[in-house]
Formats: C-alpha cells, structure tokens, sequence
C-alpha cells in the first residue's frame, strides 16, 4: 500500500495543492492516512470509476464529507445514492431544472449583477471582489430559486459555509464544532418551515415544483426535499461565488489573458470552461467501494472511503497539456469541475449563466478593474475540498 506523503488538512496543501496533485498522478492511487481514505488523481482512473456506481459507490457521500453533521439523515438523498434509485430520484430533482426556470432566471442575474457593481464602484474606493461582489449574487440568486426570504441572506451564507466546512471537521475545536451544528439546525428548521409555507401555498420557485413532482408514480417526501433544499444552499452558493472569485484572480494572475478575453468577449464562455479546470471550486468526490477492486496495480478493499480528486484530473498532462497555464482558447472539454458521470452537476446551466453574465458586465463597465492588493497575499479558504479565495481587494 502506498501512503501518502502530504495531508489534506494541512494549511500548505490547502493554499497550493497542485504540488501534491503530481504526486498523486505519479502514485495513482494512494492511501490517506488523516482522511482514512484512499486518493485517485489521474485523469483516466477517476473517469473510470465514476461510472461504475456499482463498484464506487456514492451511500456514504453526505457521511465522508460532512460526517456527523449531515442535515437530514433520515432522508433518501441525492448525492448519497446509486443508479437505479440515484436514476429516479434525479428525473424527480431535475423536474426543478428545466430550461425554462434557467430562462427566468436570465434576467433576474443581470439585474443582480448590475445592483452589485453599482454598490461597489459608488465611491471610487477599491472593494473586496469577493465579498462585496462575487458572494452575493449566488446567495441571491438561490434564494430567489427556492423562493426564500431576502432578509435572511447572511444566515444562508453562513449556513454554507459552516456545513461545508465539516470536511475540515477531524481538525477542529469544539467551539468549531459547535458552530458547525448550529448551522445544521439553523438551515434545518427553516427550511422545514419553509417547505410547509409551500405546501399550503404554492409559489414559482423549485420547491413548490419539488412538491408537485411526480415520476412514475414515484413522488417526493418533505424530508427528501428538506435535504434538496440544503443541497442546493450548500451546493450552489459557495461554489458558484468561488467560481466568480477564482477567474478573476485566474486573470489577474495572466495578464494577457484578461486583455485577450477583454477584446474577445466571445472567448467569456470558454474563458468560464477554463477557470472552472484550472481552479475548480470543487476539488474532490467522495465514494465507497462495494467490493476489492484495484486501480493502478493497487488493491483497494470492499467498504473503503475513495476521494476521486477532481481538481487533480483537471491538471492531468496527459488530458490538458500545460496544465499550469491558464489558457482561454484552450480545449477544455471533458473537464471534471462539474463531476462526471450519474451526479454531474445539476446547477451547472444556473452556475455559467452567472459567471457569463457577470463578466460580460465586468468587461464592459469596468475594462480596467485590477487588484489593489498584492496576488501573492491573495489567500485561499482553508478546504481541500472548496478551492476560493477570502478576499480579493480589487480598484478600478
Ligand atoms: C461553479 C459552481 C458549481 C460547481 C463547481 C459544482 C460542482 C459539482 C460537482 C463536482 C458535483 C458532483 C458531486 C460528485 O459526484 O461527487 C455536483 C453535483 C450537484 N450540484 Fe453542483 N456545482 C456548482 C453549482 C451548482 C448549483 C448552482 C447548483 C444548484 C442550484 C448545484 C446543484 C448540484 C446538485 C443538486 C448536485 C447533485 C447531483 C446528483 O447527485 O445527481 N450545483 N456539483
């Protein structure tokens, strides 16, 4: 067995985990002592196992990355299950996702976007790309997908942040903990309430449309859709707004690349494909396997934890050459930043169309927006899992 040299918890794989990753292509698979799990890197492996759910399983995904602060436990849940019941409770899932709900949308994320700049460049003072830009649209924008309530806006990012921080949980205090649990609750309750204002009046927003769906005859429990509703939150808002955050950065950080996408803003839909394999804001997966199998001449045994490492496919030389190199007119396609396979992405439509549309305005209003900070002290969250940044000053 092949142990790993780094540690996922560590603050330097955190900041710059791309090192690690080399290691872990050469390795191929190995095992995570800190984590209990074995890690995939290379491209063509984790292609590989995420379509063989019967192999890899994904049951234990809400237990391996959130443990004991799962939300609703009880519940059948998206993320946790395997085709055929993964298959079913999709079609069901997906009856919120349709074209035209992401066409209704269009216009409300332009609107958001325009608001948010206002605020930002009022006064001539640099802002925190961020924090004052970046982390709200999606905040907003999911609230108005769930038809919640616009005065609770900074419980649902705090919501976010603190549940998808129980990845960290084998490192932290109880004060962090406790926290954690708070947030559960929080997030819980109201979206239980919520859920039942719905059923006795339906609105135009996805969980109204959860409650009225029907597959086959097979519907969804308020339970189910309680752990919908949380998954979208965590899912939705830290990602996308990191997605914002990241390509920003990505074009700070290649200067010929901002002026190229500046005078091209044709190359804005690839420029997204790009930032999302070059830093994805989602790093890992985490499966289960269902019997021993062996990946790369290693046997990984029956009930393991496998943590297939997106973020290091994504830089696979062998798939993207030049993987370092944050290149807008690169062929990005095939890049695993959404997933692959049964679970790939369900809000991936909703997460482009913010992050085209926000930088389609950014380069028409403020051409010259660049950072008012040094790059180098640019910090990232401390996750393996999250990849983005807590701050970005930027002036314009
Ligand atoms: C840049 C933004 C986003 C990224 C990088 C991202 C990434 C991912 C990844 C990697 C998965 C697969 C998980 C796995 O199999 O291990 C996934 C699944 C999922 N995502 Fe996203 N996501 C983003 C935005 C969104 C948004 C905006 C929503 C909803 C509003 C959303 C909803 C979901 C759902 C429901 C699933 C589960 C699908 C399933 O299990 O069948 N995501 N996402």
């Amino acid at each position: 067995m092949k142990t790993a040299t780094f540690n996922p918890l560590d603050l330097e794989y955190q900041v710059n985990p791309f090192p690690f990753y080399e290691q872990l292509r050469e390795e191929s698979v190995v095992w995570v002592e800190p984590l209990n799990a074995y890690f995939v890197g290379r491209y063509d492996d984790i292609y590989d196992i995420v379509r063989k759910p019967e192999i890899f399983s994904h049951r234990r995904f809400e237990e391996l990355s959130k443990g004991e602060f799962n939300p609703v436990p009880d519940a059948r849940s998206l993320l946790s299950s395997d085709p055929p019941g993964h298959t079913h409770m999709r079609k069901l899932a997906a009856t919120g996702f349709k074209p035209s709900r992401l066409k209704q949308l269009e216009g409300f994320v332009a609107e958001l976007s325009q608001s948010y700049l206002d605020g930002c460049i009022a006064n001539g003072q640099p802002f925190d790309f961020q924090g004052d830009f970046a982390d709200r649209i999606p905040i907003d924008m999911i609230s108005k997908l769930l038809g919640a309530d616009k005065t609770r806006h900074e419980d649902f990012k705090r919501w976010a942040n603190e549940i998808l921080s129980a990845g960290q949980r084998a490192s932290m205090n109880v004060q962090q903990l406790a926290r954690i649990q708070e947030s559960v609750d929080g997030a819980r309750d109201y979206f239980t309430a919520l859920i039942a204002e719905k059923r006795d009046a339906r609105g135009d927003d996805i969980l109204s449309a959860f409650l009225d769906a029907e597959v086959d005859g097979d519907v969804l429990t308020e339970r189910e859709i309680l752990g919908l509703a949380i998954l979208l939150l965590i899912g939705g808002v830290e990602s996308t707004a990191h997605l914002i955050g990241n390509t920003m950065f990505a074009l700070w950080k290649f200067p010929e690349q901002y002026e190229l996408a500046k005078s091209n803003p044709d190359l804005i839909p690839n420029m997204i494909e790009e930032s999302l394999r070059f830093d994805s804001p989602v790093q890992t997966g985490f499966l289960t396997t269902n019997i021993d199998v062996e990946i790369g001449g290693m046997v990984i045994p029956a009930e393991s934890a496998v943590v297939a490492v997106w973020g290091a496919a994504n830089h696979d030389p062998e798939k993207f050459p030049d993987p370092g190199k944050f290149d807008i007119t690169r062929d990005t396609r095939g890049h695993m930043a959404f997933g692959q396979g049964p679970h790939f992405c369900l809000g991936s439509g909703l997460a482009r169309l913010e992050a085209k549309t926000v930088f389609n305005q950014l380069f028409e209003r403020v051409p010259n927006l660049r950072p008012a900070m040094p790059l180098e002290q640019v910090q990232q969250i401390p996750s393996y899992w999250v990849r983005g940044l807590i701050e970005l000053t930027a002036a314009y």
